[in-house]
């Protein structure tokens, strides 16, 4: 179903030829629109090309993972996580925006004291070790996932979620 409107979206991009040039910047916003206005629900997804874009920016050694194993790895997370925008908290907080984004801030979200208390900032190291052993690295949360063990898979399903969740690269 997704990937059939992405599908449909590429196409339309190659139509207009248009869309794959910026990495995602909505070039197609009214140019008195406020930058920080909240994107509409109806913003178009991210073509394949501009996800594929947004895979190579990313720093080594995520810039070469593998979308699709991610995908599937996420399949792991997705009973108790969404991650497209403005998506609902389910077991766990919805993970739009979770790079660069406080540890436990997501708004609306009754989070464990572990995790309120952690002080850091999500980036592709912490979630990493989060990843490996979730209460091993934060004793006290709720988050009840064992963890996954293989190196690879986590690469591959961080450089998926930087992908699929509003990640920006440091300015240019
Ligand atoms: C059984 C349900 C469950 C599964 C499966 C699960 N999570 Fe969670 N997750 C939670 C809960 C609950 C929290 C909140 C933890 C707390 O407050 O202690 C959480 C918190 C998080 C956070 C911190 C978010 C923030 O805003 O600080 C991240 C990141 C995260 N999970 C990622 C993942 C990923 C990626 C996967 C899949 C590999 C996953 N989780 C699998 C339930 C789950």
């Amino acid at each position: 179903m997704r990937s059939l409107k992405l599908a449909a979206v590429a196409a339309l991009c190659v139509a207009v030829s248009a869309c794959s040039k910026d990495g995602g910047s909505s070039s197609e916003a009214p140019a008195d629109a406020p930058a920080s206005a909240p994107t509409p629900a109806s913003a178009p997804a991210p073509t394949d090309a501009e996800k594929a874009a947004a895979l190579a920016a990313l720093p080594a050694p995520y810039n070469t993972g593998d979308l699709s194993n991610g995908q599937s790895k996420f399949a792991l997370c997705r009973s108790c996580h969404t991650i497209a925008q403005g998506g609902p908290d389910l077991t766990g907080p919805n993970l739009y925006g979770v790079f660069g984004r406080k540890a436990g801030t997501k708004a609306g979200y009754s989070y464990s004291d572990a995790v309120k208390a952690a002080g850091f900032v999500w980036d592709a190291q912490q979630l990493d070790k989060w990843l490996a052993d979730p209460r091993g690295f934060m004793p006290g949360t709720k988050m009840t996932f064992a963890g996954i063990k293989n190196e690879k898979d986590r690469i591959d399903l961080i450089a998926y979620l930087k992908v699929e969740t509003g990640y920006q690269p440091a300015a240019k």
